[in-house]
């Protein structure tokens, strides 16, 4: 199993079940997908401590701090994923350093406090499911239309910010690729401090490329910008690029890019390096020419089976089907985005995704059924 498939299993190790209770009560406001585990022993619940997940432990020390402690550093020892929260009414300064001598771990003094527990929780939580490192396991997605405004920036925004949303334990980026005049930033209203000129050069640099990337609004959906210098944009290379897909998929469970209209030789090398591309189109005959070129275009150079056909701003009353689009590609439709000018139009003159604009459109729906299609695709 690899680590990304890891979950968070708390447990609670308390004999005292009115504190069981009440930190029970406490986690249900967390942010992640938990699995809780509550046992009156340590040794109870090292018996549980499973390596493919991420194991937290909040456990009481109010009882036998000798004992306690060394069971605690021996389950360090064993597993690498375990982190804990000592809980007791008292801590004494001599006890907290021993504890620290190992490695860092967190005390709360009982009664615990709400509004400080999740906080430390959160932060921990939070740590531990940033470290896991994907060993280069993100999917790179990209989103493509050899013509223009079809609804490629409208479908990677909204497409990655709902693969984020649904498992708030991953992370996920998209790139802007429309070096220079790109359109991300301004959909997700975003004043991004670094761009992606300024994180190619401090790639090597830099301990953890997640801090060379924007975070949107306090999610786990992040974004590159396109560079705004022309000059830049024109000189980025194949190897820059590719070296800071390969830095982004060790660290993003989804890379999406942006990509710009042009088949050039960029584009082409970026649509090569992609798990899966989204192949945007319209339901009407000039775009789906178009399409049909690029199609066999891509099955010229050997990418048309990872391509998906994503057909946008459709419509029922359209006069051209969902299947007749299909025939005249010759190929089948994987995801569909009902027209909606209305709501995608707010959202971008609000700076927020669609979902946020109104969770309660069609369009918003269809963005979900994408990404549970996306996500289904890449995991097999
Ligand atoms: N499903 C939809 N329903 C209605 N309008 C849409 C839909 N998808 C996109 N649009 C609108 O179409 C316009 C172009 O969309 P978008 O900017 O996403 O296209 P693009 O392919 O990224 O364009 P460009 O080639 O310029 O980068 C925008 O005004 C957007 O609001
Ligand atoms: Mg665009």
């Amino acid at each position: 199993m690899n680590s990304m498939n890891k979950r968070l299993k708390i447990f609670i190790v308390d004999k005292d079940e009115m504190s069981v209770s009440i930190i029970e009560n406490y986690l249900s406001e967390l942010n992640y997908d938990f699995t809780l585990v509550k046992s009156g022993s340590l040794s109870e619940a090292k018996e549980q401590v499973d390596e493919n997940e991420l194991n937290l432990f909040i456990t009481d020390v109010s009882d036998n701090v000798e004992q306690i402690g060394t069971e605690i550093d021996n389950i360090e020892d064993l597993y690498n994923n375990c982190k804990f929260i000592l809980t007791a009414y008292n801590f004494k300064t001599d006890d907290i350093v021993r504890f620290l001598r190992k490695s860092k771990k967190d005390f709360i003094t009982k009664p615990i406090i709400k509004t400080g527990f999740l906080a430390i929780v959160n932060e921990i939580a939070e740590k531990m499911t940033s470290e896991q490192d994907f060993s280069g396991q993100g999917k790179v997605i990209s989103v493509f239309s050899n013509k223009g405004g079809l609804g490629k920036t409208t479908v990677a925004v909204n497409l990655g910010y709902e693969l984020a949303r649904r498992d708030r334990r991953s992370k996920v980026v998209v790139v802007d690729m429309n070096l220079f005049l790109g359109d991300v930033t301004t959909f997700l209203d975003l004043t991004p401090p670094c761009d992606m000129s300024f994180l190619i050069e401090k790639i090597d640099e830099t301990k953890d490329i997640v801090d060379l990337t924007t975070q949107y609004e306090d999610s786990n959906y992040y974004v590159i910008a396109d560079s705004p210098y022309r000059d830049y944009s024109r000189n980025v290379s194949r190897e820059d690029v590719i070296k800071m897909l390969n830095a982004l998929r060790k660290r993003f469970n989804y890379i999406i890019i942006d990509n710009s209209s042009a088949i050039t030789g960029k584009t082409k090398y970026i649509l090569d390096f992609s798990d899966l591309i989204l192949l945007i189109t319209e339901a009407n005959l000039p775009t789906l020419n178009n399409c049909k070129r690029c199609l066999d275009f891509f099955e010229h150079i050997g990418i048309q089976n990872k391509t998906q056909i994503v057909l946008n701003r459709y419509s029922k009353e359209d006069e051209c089907h969902k299947q007749d689009v299909a025939d005249i590609l010759q190929k089948e439709i994987f995801g569909v985005i009902p027209n909606d000018w209305q709501t995608s139009i707010a959202s971008i003159n609000r700076g927020i995704t669609i979902g946020e604009t109104n969770p309660f459109s069609d369009i918003y729906y269809a963005f979900g059924e994408l990404a549970d299609l996306v996500a289904r695709k890449l995991c097999r």
